[in-house]
């Protein structure tokens, strides 16, 4: 990974599966791991049962960051089929070191491991590094199967190379150097597109353990696109899938906090864990936000609001109670929808419309959070900080490529009360969400420190104020 995020390298973007069968070089495939990483790869591990008597299946799920495919007859948790999702989603397929006995039920195509089952299941290219004992590799039989895989199955071969082997006898069955192994990869990707780039249909990643550092804080989350009603049947509505608040949620839930996702229209499943407000408008988001602000009956309010929402800024003045008909000539008159953050943010300080202090402010503050999505420049961002009197903006840059609607990465600027920016590179919006928590989790912990009569138990609360729509 480059200094700004973009993967770089002969293999970037590219998703290879790694089957590493029983040899003791297995041991070297974890450093082949990291020279295809080191290009830019992506790398799922897939290990025979007697590889995994080498090496342990924690070693590669903790450097290749996905769970390795070990047992040809178990289902990942979401219920794919763990062997035929890298086999429909990887670039290119290598099985390092290759032994006598893979090479034997490979070419006969004998699928009694993930390895060999996801070699048979795939369409993308094979490359094959043979490793073993020297009159092993000269045996005919071996011979046999290797010519088969390379002539029949067009499999790329990396010979083994000549050296010192496991027996103690010198002869040809070393592994070849990782180098030659990942060129060997590059030369068969050649002039080939990357095959799988949606991340749902790749292999599970392991999420990084984080201390539960939120545990006994709650946390509101806003997420999705609003709808406004040009009659019964239309709307006018934005292209925001939810991921970012369901990725923020996800990883609040995972560091102890308990969540409260108020999710307009999204395209993404929702966390289990959290508590879901489904909302369809910017009213109903309006409402849902400012009765969890308050907290139902004697419940205390969030420590936390974070609004990801795509909020429709306009809404159909006067929607129509029926179906609008062809024939007719429509002009729709638009009006501005109630700033919900900047409210959230007056309703938290005690400051009515105008900004004067005429209630009470919750106690303590919850730290606030918006988004702002910025076509091209982000300059604009810093100003509605202000505006809308809240802790942090996080600014993003919706026409750069990997950011914004719909995308599973987003680069984003952080900007703070006190004037600080902090841009991020371009990352997987779990980790985007991870360091806006970090954010938070630091602010809650100055509000704690200053906050000497804190205890929510005394909390005040207020209800909304009633401008807008409700
Ligand atoms: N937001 C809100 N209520 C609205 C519009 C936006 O609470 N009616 C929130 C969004 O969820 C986001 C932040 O305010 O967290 C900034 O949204 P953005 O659309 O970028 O800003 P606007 O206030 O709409 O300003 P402008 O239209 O000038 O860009």
């Amino acid at each position: 990974m480059a200094d700004d995020g973009h993967p770089r390298g002969r293999l970037a973007g590219r998703l290879i599966g790694l089957g590493v069968t029983g040899s003791i070089a297995a041991y070297k495939a974890v450093d082949l791991v990291r020279r295809l990483q080191d290009q830019g790869a992506d790398v799922v591990v897939l290990l025979t049962p007697s590889a995994a008597r080498f090496v342990g299946p924690l070693t590669f799920a903790a450097i290749s960051r996905h769970p390795v495919e070990g047992d040809v007859l178990a289902l990942l948790p979401d219920g794919r089929i763990g062997h035929i999702v890298i086999a429909d989603s990887v670039d290119a397929l290598v099985v390092a070191p290759a032994t006598a006995h893979w090479l034997g039920a490979m070419a006969n195509g004998l699928s009694g491991d993930s390895v060999t089952a996801a070699c048979l299941a795939t369409t993308a290219p094979v490359v094959v590094a043979p490793a073993m004992d020297g009159d092993m590799y000269a045996h005919p039989a071996t011979q046999a199967n290797v010519r088969r895989l390379r002539d029949d199955f067009g499999y790329a071969l990396v010979e083994p190379e000549s050296g010192p082997l496991a027996s103690g006898q010198q002869g040809i069955g070393r592994l070849a150097e990782s180098g030659r192994i990942v060129d060997a990869v590059v030369a068969a990707l050649a002039g080939r597109p990357i095959r799988e780039p949606r991340s749902e249909r790749r292999p599970p990643t392991v999420a990084p353990v984080r201390d539960p550092d939120l545990a006994g804080r709650r946390i509101v989350i806003t997420g999705g696109g609003t709808r406004e009603p040009i009659d019964t049947v239309r709307f006018i509505g934005n292209r925001s899938s939810g991921k970012m608040a369901v990725a923020l949620a996800e990883a609040a839930l995972d560091r102890g906090a308990a969540v409260t996702l108020v999710a307009a229209n999204t395209t993404v499943s929702l966390p289990d864990g959290a508590t879901i407000r489904q909302v369809e408008t910017t009213g109903q988001l309006r409402a849902a936000v400012l009765e969890a602000l308050t907290g139902p009956g004697d419940e205390a309010g969030p420590d936390a609001l974070i609004m990801a929402a795509a909020v429709a800024d306009f809404t159909p003045t006067r929607p129509s109670a029926g179906k609008l008909t062809r024939g007719e000539r429509v002009i729709l008159e638009l009006s501005p929808t109630p700033d919900i953050l900047a409210e959230a943010a007056r309703i938290a300080r005690g400051l009515d419309a105008a900004g004067e202090p005429t209630r009470q402010a919750l106690r303590p503050v919850p730290v606030l959070v918006g988004f702002a999505a910025e076509a091209g420049s982000l300059d604009r961002a810093p100003g509605k900080l202000v505006r809308k009197q809240v802790d942090l903006i996080v600014g993003n840059d919706i026409t750069a490529p990997g950011s914004g609607f719909g995308t599973d990465t987003n680069r984003v600027v952080i900007f703070d009360a006190s004037g600080g920016q902090e841009a991020l590179p371009l990352l997987a919006k779990r980790e985007v969400a991870d360091r806006i928590l970090d954010r938070v989790a630091r602010l809650l912990g100055e509000r704690d420190a200053t906050d000497v009569d804190g205890d929510a138990a005394t909390r005040q609360t207020v209800g909304p104020t009633h401008e807008g729509q409700p």
